[in-house]
């Protein structure tokens, strides 16, 4: 059932576990989404960034989220705009039927984040949509940076705390250190856990974690086996996923992990046969290849058996 993302992540909230939101720019990432939820039991956040948006149209993406969740009534799912970078665009998503919209003015300095937070905030509420705004910037924190500098681009927990009071959002992405993508930590990985737990102390409701993807060794190692490149990439450790959820985070956003093991089996068959040309033949091996790693993730995150 389509439900808002308020729904899904206040009982993970209360009960400390963490939800997948799984980015999707196609019909084949999304069924494996809810293939996977079905496996597992859990909740689902599926979120279309702006891209995503403007590949798929957004008619086309509420379209195939609501026939799906129709097909699977039992599963509690939220449809989120990822990223939203405009007032405008966070309105075309809920017109057009999203149930939880990102506002990310992170970019912007503290007070004009809040103002545009706050609008979108009142916007969304009166169609009782529920709304992420992010406070921090997203990137990698090395060893030797100085406590001024890391002051500078993670989180403000005080900051945090006056901006949930003022805006009303419903759950907020504090920069701890995580950045997007395959590259994540250039030395050892490193996130700022007790920033984290202050921000939730002091605000006390649903916080997410951008570039949680975790890059499995069998993944990368199913990516590399067909020639592909990763060299220097690195994901967030599963040791740290678990971290963040004892800390607070209750929305895990993945989509890099899905992209790498949906590609390796494309290229598999395409390594494998080179007179292969049936689309099915690719994409059959790769959306049980995302199944499998969001179901081992609902395991990590404890969000199966949630329903
Ligand atoms: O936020 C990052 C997500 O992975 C979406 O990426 O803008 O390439 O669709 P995208
Ligand atoms: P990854 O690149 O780590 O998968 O992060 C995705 C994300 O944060 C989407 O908002
Ligand atoms: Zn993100």
């Amino acid at each position: 059932m389509l439900v808002t993302g308020n729904e899904i992540l206040q009982k993970a909230h209360k009960e400390y576990y963490g939800v997948g939101a799984f980015n999707f720019v196609n019909y084949e990432m999304l069924s494996s989404i809810f293939e996977a939820a079905n496996e597992a039991n859990s909740p689902i956040i599926v979120q279309a960034s702006e891209g995503a948006i403007k590949y798929m149209g957004i008619d086309i993406a509420v379209g195939m989220v609501k026939i799906l969740s129709q097909k699977y009534p039992h599963i509690p799912v939220a449809l989120h705009l990822d990223h939203g970078t405009t007032f405008e665009s966070c309105k075309a998503a809920v017109d057009a039927g999203f149930t939880s919209v990102m506002i990310d003015a992170s970019h912007h300095p503290f007070e004009e984040n809040l103002e545009e937070t706050l609008r979108v905030v009142k916007m969304a509420h009166d169609k009782g949509v529920s709304v992420e705004a992010e406070l921090g910037r997203l990137m990698g924190i090395e060893d030797n940076i100085s406590v001024s500098e890391k002051d500078a681009v993670l989180v403000n927990p005080k900051e945090a705390e006056q901006f949930v009071k003022e805006t009303k959002v419903d759950y907020l992405a504090p920069a701890i250190g995580t950045s997007h993508g395959a590259f994540k930590f250039k030395g050892e990985p490193k996130l700022d856990f007790e920033r984290l737990q202050e921000v939730k102390k002091l605000t006390n409701i649903p916080l997410v974690l951008h570039g949680a993807s975790a890059i499995p060794d069998y993944v990368r190692d199913s990516f590399l086996s067909t020639g592909g490149d990763l060299k220097g990439s690195k994901g967030v450790p599963f040791e740290f996923l678990k971290e963040s959820i004892k800390g607070g985070i209750n929305k895990v956003n993945t989509d890099t992990d899905l992209r790498i093991a949906f590609i390796a089996e494309v290229r598999k068959v395409a390594n494998n046969d080179n007179t292969q040309f049936d689309l099915r033949k690719f994409f059959t091996p790769g959306k049980e290849a995302i199944k499998r790693l969001i179901v081992e993730r609902m395991n990590l995150l404890g969000s199966s058996n949630k329903i």
